[in-house]
């Protein structure tokens, strides 16, 4: 298995490379490493666009990778606007024609009013009552994989990482479970790997006829979910859009299903790594389930990068940025900053204080789903340890190609099955 996160090397400034897809194809422990040498030699650095398919190449960004700066960006939102993209590339005419307006891409005040309608679903005492639903999901599932594979050995993600929070944030927004598989394709399609124009605006065509029907559904038969709360809201007097509708649709079912996964498999991957981590936790579960989601969520960094923009002109590290300047926020630099984190390349269930960023650096678009996340990380590993307790990983990851989503495509694993 190669190693993630441990930086044996230096990488020197003139390799790092961030607009090239040659740097994302390289391993996780180089590209740390190229993390650290922008950390240390160059926080603020400008580099080209990467290059997409049939797309014109954007005029190019400013690398945040100091935990300090990240964090100045993300609360200071009325000189980094969050509008038009989350990515370094701007949005296609495509994806804003079908996959409609996403809160994550607009600034306050329409952000905030379009936040409040689905914020209610997501605070801790509505999570509390979702909590049982959670942990029935992971139990059936880890049964599931057990009885669908009696030689103890499964892919991981397919067999379970990927179906949990995809059934968890389903069940929420009202989506019947024979719908599920369809919905996971579509977010895999959008989210993950590079596509050609037509490929995604088939998939985005099919995501947004089946986000209106659905809508249209809850319209006439309200339920207790997330679909009939979208139908239901007004903002400033007036109905969500189709394109609201369907903006949200995609922002929950993406936002929700991917990051998770990612989490859970990063998460197995590791402690197959560290034995020792696995025993401690093990040994006292409930005692370190806290300080183990956050620290699983700061090595995975499952998104790697938000993107912002300058609304005026400004200085950070003295570096001076442009009005309209492109600023990406580099989640995985500031996980591993050595000046905020002691040994950064450790990875310590039991680190506290832990101020990782993986949920985003505070400020107005913090993660909506990270107490749901956390909710998930926590059960899908309490469930493993109680029903296989020696499940881990027999192989390295296979990652996803994207500079955008920490993705694990799959993962094999064994444990020992029951007799
Ligand atoms: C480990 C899992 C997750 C990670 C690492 C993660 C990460 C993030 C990040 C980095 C942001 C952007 C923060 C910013 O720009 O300041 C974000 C926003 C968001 N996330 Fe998550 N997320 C996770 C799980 C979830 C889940 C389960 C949901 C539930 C549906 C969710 C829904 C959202 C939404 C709706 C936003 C946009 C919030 C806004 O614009 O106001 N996320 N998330």
């Amino acid at each position: 298995m190669h190693d993630m996160g441990i930086t044996s090397e230096r990488v020197p400034l003139e390799d790092v490379r961030l607009g090239d897809w040659d740097f994302w194809g390289r391993p996780h422990d180089w590209r740390d490493a190229a993390f650290a040498t922008l950390r240390r030699e160059s926080p603020v650095a400008f580099f080209p666009e990467m290059e997409f398919p049939g797309s014109a190449s954007g005029k190019g960004f400013w690398a945040l990778t100091r935990h300090g700066d990240i964090l100045h960006a993300s609360r200071n939102p009325q000189l980094f606007s969050s509008y038009p993209s989350m990515a370094i590339q701007d949005s296609s005419p495509e994806a804003a024609e079908y996959l409609g307006t996403s809160m994550i891409c607009l600034d306050d005040p329409h952000h905030g009013r379009l936040r409040r309608i689905v914020e209610r679903s997501f605070r801790p005492r509505v999570l509390a009552r979702a909590e049982e639903s959670v942990r029935a999901r992971t139990k059936r599932l880890v049964t599931q994989m057990i009885a669908d594979h009696p030689d103890g050995s499964a892919e991981f993600v397919s067999a379970f990482a990927g179906p949990l929070p995809l059934q968890v944030i389903c069940d929420m927004m009202g989506v019947p479970e024979e719908d599920e598989s369809r919905v996971f394709s579509w977010t895999n399609a959008i989210m993950s790997e590079v596509q050609t124009k037509e490929e995604f605006v088939r998939v985005a065509q099919e995501i947004s006829t089946y986000a209106l029907e659905l809508a249209e559904e809850r319209r006439s038969r309200p339920a207790e979910d997330l679909a009939t709360a979208l139908v239901q809201a007004e903002v400033d007097g007036d109905r969500l859009s189709p394109e609201e509708i369907v903006g949200f649709f995609v922002l929950l079912l993406s936002g929700g299903n991917e990051t998770t996964r990612n989490s859970i498999s990063h998460g197995l991957y590791e402690l197959t790594r560290h034995p020792d981590q696995r025993a401690l936790w093990w040994s006292d579960f409930e005692g370190h389930a806290k300080t183990a989601v956050e620290e699983i969520v700061r090595w995975a960094t499952p998104v790697i990068y938000m993107r912002r923009r300058a609304t005026e002109d400004t200085e950070i590290e003295g570096q001076r940025i442009q009005a309209d300047d492109k600023v990406v926020l580099w989640y995985n630099s500031a996980n591993r900053d050595e000046s905020v984190f002691p040994d950064p390349f450790r990875f310590d269930l039991t680190r506290n204080p832990n101020a990782q960023v993986g949920f985003g650096a505070g400020g107005t678009h913090f993660c909506l789903g990270a107490n749901l996340a956390r909710r998930e990380i926590m059960a899908a590993f309490s469930e493993l340890r109680r029903q296989v307790p020696d499940i881990h990983a027999t192989d390295s990851p296979e990652y996803v190609l994207n500079p955008f989503v920490n993705g694990i495509k799959t993962l094999p694993c064994a444990w020992t099955p029951p007799s």
